[in-house]
């Protein structure tokens, strides 16, 4: 890669995650102090304040930090951001809506490309039509680099690599915690939502191009429980978490059985409430969303007032500091497989592992975390990179780097619970 200015550009450092990513940077900034990066915005202003905000925060002076003016409608300053950076976090969402532009000055310029998108048509779509134009380019562009799919996608890795046989399955069933004051999410992340809920028609043309061949079928196959149900595993009332977990541990899981002939891993994800009644009453607030967010009115309605459709869990101000610092995530990973190739043989799962990763709060905490982790390693672990390029899911990226370490050591903690044992 041509030499840059900067090593990383923080694009759309002015939003709700954008200034929590400043934030991390800085404060990751004494354990690699040659690194050169700059933050992005169409205001100046805006970027200037939020430095500001930012050196408050980490006690970090952070006067070298340099400004790059960028607007999604001015191809030719996404071009200048491109030149000068050699890697740039986008922060700016929908993704849908805003970051085809950046993905083309990206491979125009031969500039990494890190999101923390959990839109799986957009992230389906740029691998379909980007993969061997950035491969071409020399360049990555890793998808789903925030809480949206690193402890999944991850935390399946971690759960193979601590296995002593051949991991065949694995369910996640996820929990948070929150502190006295509650927790809250910005609008950026519904609006997000929102977007994955109108345009979902668009996702099986996507796939059918994507990989127009099914992997083989493995046995025994993992069944998904398509109800709301009482895990005796953690002890929690449990229901499908639909996100974008499954389809990008899907994605890897494919990459590694095709380029590294490894057998594919089935999947299944979960969220978790300790009380029946709350966890329906989520379902019954998604499922209210979901309709509403299929019509255009319906939509305009949520982002007026997305407090009354939430019941106060979304708000354009975010968080407070306090109900961030209250907030915190738990995924638990059972897997089972067979511990030789004798008994792969006779398809009975007979050995079984937990693994966990553990974090504080997801959004603006957590994902800051291992966005920036993500950019580090490319950045510092090119040779453990598949191939010379190209688009990835995390751990079809990151599966031979030390990403897992990297993000344990910020405070995404992976650990075995209980290490595999005979079932
Ligand atoms: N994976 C995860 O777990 C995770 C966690 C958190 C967030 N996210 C995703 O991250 C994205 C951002 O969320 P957020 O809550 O931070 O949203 P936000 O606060 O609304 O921030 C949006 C950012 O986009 C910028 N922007 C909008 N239009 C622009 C344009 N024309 N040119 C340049 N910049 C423009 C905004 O700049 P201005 O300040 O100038 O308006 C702002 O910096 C969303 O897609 C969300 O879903 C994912």
């Amino acid at each position: 890669m041509a030499a840059k200015k900067f090593d990383i550009i923080v694009f759309g450092a002015t939003g709700f995650t954008g200034k929590h990513c400043v934030k991390e940077l800085a404060e990751v900034w004494d354990e690699n102090p040659d690194l050169k990066w700059a933050v992005a915005g169409r205001s100046m202003e805006k970027l200037r304040s939020v430095v500001d905000w930012a050196a408050e925060k980490s006690g970090r002076d952070l006067k070298q930090v340099e400004y790059v003016c960028a607007d999604i409608q001015d191809d030719a300053s996404l071009n200048s951001m491109c030149q000068q950076g050699k890697l740039i976090l986008n922060l700016v969402g929908p993704y849908h809506f805003y970051a085809m532009p950046v993905i083309q000055a990206c491979v125009k310029n031969k500039c990494h490309h890190i999101d923390i998108s959990g839109e799986i048509q957009f992230l389906e779509r740029l691998q379909l039509e980007y993969h061997e134009k950035a491969k071409e380019a020399g360049i990555y562009m890793v998808e789903s680099c925030g809480f949206d799919s690193i402890p999944a996608d991850m935390g399946v890795i971690y759960a193979k690599k601590m296995f002593p046989g051949i991991l065949n399955s694995v369910e996640s069933y996820l929990s948070s915690k929150s502190g006295p004051e509650g927790s809250k999410f910005n609008f950026g992340t519904l609006n997000s939502g929102m977007n994955v809920v109108s345009h979902f028609r668009e996702i099986q043309a996507i796939r059918n191009k994507l990989h127009p061949t099914p992997l083989p079928t493995y046995k025994p196959k993992l069944k998904v429980k398509n109800r709301v149900f009482y895990s005796d595993f953690c002890e929690r009332w449990s229901v499908v978490f639909s996100g974008s977990d499954v389809p990008n541990v899907e994605r890897s899981q494919r990459y590694l059985y095709e380029k590294e002939n490894q057998r594919p891993i089935q999947y299944a994800a979960y969220a978790t409430e300790k009380s029946l009644a709350v966890l329906l009453g989520i379902i019954l607030v998604v499922v209210n969303l979901a309709i509403f967010a299929f019509f255009r009115c319906g939509r305009k309605l949520i982002e007026k007032y997305p407090g009354a459709f939430t019941f106060g869990a979304f708000s354009h101000e975010g968080p407070s500091d306090a109900q961030m610092a209250g907030t915190s995530f738990n995924f638990k990973f059972r897997g089972r497989g067979f511990s030789s190739e004798a008994v792969e043989k006779t398809e009975k799962e007979d050995m079984e592992i937990i693994t966990q990763v553990d974090g504080p709060e997801m959004a603006y905490v957590a994902t800051p975390i291992v966005m920036v982790q993500s950019a580090l390693t490319i950045l510092q672990e090119a040779d453990k990179l598949p191939e010379r390029g190209g688009v990835y899911t995390p751990a079809a990226a990151f599966y031979k780097t030390t990403l897992i370490d990297r993000c344990h050591q910020h405070g995404v903690k992976f650990s075995v619970t209980k290490p595999a044992y005979k079932l």
